[in-house]
């Protein structure tokens, strides 16, 4: 994706869809329910690159029990909008997670085909728990049924961008989620 002004550019972030404090204090929230639910044992902290990365760098920071960061990718999305409805692991975790409370983290769920899939394969390597947190969920448009066990905001049948989440690869940079506007 080419832009040839930064007015260009900047005319894509149609609107915003969930401000920076909106995203702040649901975080606060993620951290204080993962702390409640493992109360003190340790966990790995497992996210999905590249979307998730910004949400795990603040979700890390909210949480207080001992953790262990690992990240996996997974591609579903290739150019543009539209889901190719086929999920490729392209990276690994490097530690084998048979003793670990495992915490998937992902920045949005959508059809649903990269987490159950994600998920299917890590539950294969019996992890003592899993569970998934997702900064947002279209639940509108899933096509495999799948549940977050925490998801921080449902929105609408829309593109969104930033805090992670890219078209195109760029706007993963911007600090707040954007409808994103050909
Ligand atoms: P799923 O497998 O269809 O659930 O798609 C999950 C992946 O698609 C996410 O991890 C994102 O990388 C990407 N994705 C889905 N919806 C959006 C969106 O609105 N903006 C940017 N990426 C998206
Ligand atoms: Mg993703």
């Amino acid at each position: 994706m080419e832009f040839k002004t930064k007015e260009e550019f900047e005319s894509k972030i149609k609107r915003v869809i969930v401000s920076e404090e909106e995203i702040r204090a649901a975080i606060a929230e993620a951290g204080r329910y993962i702390d409640g639910i493992f109360d003190g044992s340790p966990i790995l902290l497992v996210s999905i690159l590249k979307g998730s990365f910004v949400f795990l760098a603040d979700l890390a920071r909210a949480v207080s029990v001992p953790c262990e960061i690992g990240f996996m990718a997974a591609k579903s999305y290739y150019e543009g909008t539209q889901s190719s409805g086929v999920v490729r692991i392209t990276m690994d975790l490097e530690r084998d997670i048979s003793n670990c409370h495992v915490v998937i983290v992902e920045d949005i769920i959508d059809t649903g085909r990269t987490l159950s899939d994600v998920v299917k394969l890590l539950k294969s390597r019996g992890p003592l728990s899993l569970r998934v947190v997702t900064l947002l969920d279209k639940p509108s448009r899933r096509i495999v049924p799948f549940e977050a066990d925490m998801s921080l905001f449902t929105i609408p049948d829309l593109f969104v961008i930033g805090y992670g989440l890219d078209y195109g690869e760029y706007f993963r940079n911007i600090p707040y989620i954007a409808e994103f506007g050909e």
